[in-house]
């Protein structure tokens, strides 16, 4: 997915509307192939990225990996380069979510017809240094960045989506509001749109998420292909309505069978469910029925009690 920049054969700089600046100064700065030693900022820095073109692109300084590689700082020599490590699928939620988010607005005819989205995603893990870097990177539309310069024809990146922790997305904040950029906490408030199954839905006022989700069944391929099938629907409603296609399922060969899912296995014969405090009502204890009683089905909630007349006779 990471955009090959290198293929770019004509590059015109911009040099940035500075914010105290009313002109908008234009400079060539580069014509024919790319010279890095010219204006690139020197760094041996390379974050993860993923990029895909569009007319508008958003930008997006995101957490995909849990730790920063040891930064030696003590200025004795020159400090190592930082490095994102160890990937966490839950942070890899986020950024899905941030393509998907992306993508259901492109491909929607109704929103903004005529116009393609793209997006830049660096993984700038915890670190201020990557994050500043990417910063940097985004508004530079190229893996190096070029500071205060823009490698493309036009300026393309119109927003930024900030990171979850605090210090990284103040330093981000720090060079976007510079170039007025907005930054995105909570975004796409009052949008209306159809999913690829038809369904409409929106955010509320407040931008919290609908109350409508596709189920998606995402496939990660040793050869790099990534697919994405629908295979159902979750309804919050007064009685949430969930639906799954199990043959539309595709699961990692490693299982067997379908992974079984359920807190806890139905109470046998003579046992009652005992909720647990706090979780999920399907969270709960098997308990003996007291003496006196019987569970003549599963999962029942209190044994029975005519029984236990019955029993005393
Ligand atoms: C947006 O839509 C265009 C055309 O429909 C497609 O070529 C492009 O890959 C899409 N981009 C994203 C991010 O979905
Ligand atoms: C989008 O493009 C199509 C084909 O060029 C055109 O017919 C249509 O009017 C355009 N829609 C808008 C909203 O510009
Ligand atoms: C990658 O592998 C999957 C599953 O084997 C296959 O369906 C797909 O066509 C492959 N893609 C390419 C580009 O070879
Ligand atoms: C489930 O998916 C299969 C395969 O796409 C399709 O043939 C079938 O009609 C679907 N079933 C329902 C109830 O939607
Ligand atoms: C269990 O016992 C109760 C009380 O006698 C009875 O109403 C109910 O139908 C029984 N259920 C089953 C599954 O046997």
């Amino acid at each position: 997915m990471k955009s090959n920049f290198s293929r770019i054969i004509f590059i015109h700089c911009h040099l940035y509307l500075w914010p105290f600046m009313t002109i908008v100064l234009t400079l060539d700065c580069a014509k024919g192939e790319y010279n890095r030693q010219g204006c690139a900022l020197s760094t041996n820095i390379s974050p993860n990225s993923f990029s895909r073109d569009g007319d508008f692109t958003f930008g997006g300084i995101l957490q995909i990996c849990v730790h920063t590689s040891k930064e030696n700082q003590d200025f004795s020599q020159e400090p190592e380069p930082a490095a994102c490590i160890v990937p966490s699928l839950q942070y890899l939620r986020h950024v899905i979510a941030f393509i998907y988010a992306i993508e259901e607005i492109n491909n929607s005819a109704g929103i903004l017809p005529n116009i393609t989205l793209g997006f830049q995603v660096y993984d700038a893990c915890t670190s201020e240094v990557i994050a500043l870097l990417s910063s940097f990177s985004i508004l530079s539309e190229r893996p190096e960045p070029v500071l205060n310069f823009i490698c493309q024809k036009r300026q393309r990146t119109v927003a930024f989506i900030g990171h979850m922790s605090s210090s990284v997305s103040h330093t981000i904040a720090g060079i976007t509001q510079l170039y007025r950029y907005p930054q995105l906490n909570q975004y796409l408030k009052n949008v209306h749109l159809r999913t690829s199954s038809g369904t409409l839905f929106h955010f509320d006022e407040n931008g919290n998420i609908p109350g409508m989700f596709d189920i998606l069944n995402w496939n990660v391929y040793p050869n790099g292909t990534i697919t994405r099938t629908e295979v159902g629907s979750f309804l919050i409603s007064r009685v949430p309505q969930l639906l799954i296609n199990d043959s539309r399922i595709t699961w990692n060969p490693h299982f067997h069978q379908t992974p079984f899912s359920m807190c806890t296995l139905p109470c046998t014969y003579g046992f009652r469910t005992a909720h647990q405090r706090g979780k999920a009502p399907c969270c709960f204890d098997c308990i003996p029925c007291p003496d006196g009683e019987i569970a003549n089905v599963t999962n029942p909630s209190r044994g029975h009690k005519r029984l236990h007349r019955h029993l005393k006779k």
